[in-house]
């Protein structure tokens, strides 16, 4: 299916690995100009190569940055004063005991995973607007609306950004601009593989088998009973990106494996 999207240019964070280099790949296989965004300009510059070199059509760019530095934000949007589509991936998380959580942790989550998202956002959704055209994407996460309370400074900054969606859908009344949230389950990031394979040290147990008894024991409320692919994730991303998903607008869209219990 051809999603419409050729010579849209796309900013997706944190595009280096993980869930935001499968958007990137995806929306580039849909004829757009990503621009690649992580904090290692070599790690990007491959990416962009990567990407160059399997979608020659396309013209991915290096948009390294630091996100949470407002300097480096700024000389962003110098470089790239606007875009189609923006894709607010970028994320930390890690298990954490709620003790342990002190003030200095709480800011620098809220600084990274909603502050720096909103800056972003704030900056490219006038240009979107006036367009008459937009997208942007918040990558939440099942934490959002679930929180396992395992990672309590990382759940709240979750769901912090569904609401900011929804605000910001509000400004969009009327134009063809969406901004919606998707929520992915556990995904299979390179991060979350070497997890796995430091749990599971055998070498005769297929990755599959780990896989496997790693969900049983752990995450046994989740349906697929497998980690999502990023791929699976970047798919729908270009979905919503594209001018057919128009009409989600302030949307939480889950993508999570079965993780939430609830019909909502
Ligand atoms: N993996 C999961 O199971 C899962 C599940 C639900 C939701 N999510 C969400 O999905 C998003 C991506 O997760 P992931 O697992 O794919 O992440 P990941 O593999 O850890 O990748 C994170 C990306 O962000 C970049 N990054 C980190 N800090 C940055 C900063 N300050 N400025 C610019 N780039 C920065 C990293 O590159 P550098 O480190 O080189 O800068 C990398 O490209 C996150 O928002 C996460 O919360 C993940």
């Amino acid at each position: 299916m051809d999603m419409g999207l050729k010579n849209k240019t796309a900013l997706v964070t944190g595009s280096t690995k993980g869930i935001g280099k499968a958007i990137a790949i995806e929306l580039a296989k849909e004829g757009v100009n990503v621009l690649i965004n992580g904090r290692n300009y070599e790690e990007v510059e491959q990416v962009v190569n990567e990407i160059k070199s399997n979608f020659p059509d396309t013209a991915p760019q290096n948009a390294a940055a630091d996100l949470v530095d407002i300097e480096q934000r700024e000389a962003l949007f110098e470089r790239f004063p606007s875009v189609d589509i923006l894709v607010n991936n970028m994320g930390i998380y890690e298990i954490m005991q709620y003790e342990d959580v002190d003030d200095e942790i709480w800011e620098k989550y809220f600084r990274t995973n909603v502050l720096a998202a909103n800056g972003l956002s704030k900056f490219y959704l006038p240009a979107m607007l006036k367009n008459d055209f937009g997208r942007i994407i918040f990558i939440a996460s099942e934490e959002a609306v679930m929180p396992s309370g395992q990672m309590p400074q990382y759940a709240v900054t979750k769901s912090m950004l569904l609401s900011l969606s929804k605000s910001l859908s509000k400004l969009t009344k009327g134009t063809e601009v969406t901004v919606n949230t998707i929520m992915p389950g556990p995904t299979l990031s390179e991060n979350v593989h070497q997890i796995i394979e430091s749990i599971y040290p055998d070498e005769n147990m297929t990755f599959s088998d780990k896989e496997k008894d790693f969900m049983a024991t752990n995450l046994p409320q989740s349906e697929l009973q497998r980690f999502i692919r990023p791929a699976e994730i970047g798919r729908l991303a270009a979905f919503v990106c594209s001018p057919y998903a128009s009409a989600f607008k302030g949307s939480p869209i889950r993508m999570d494996g079965g993780m939430v219990p609830t019909i909502f």
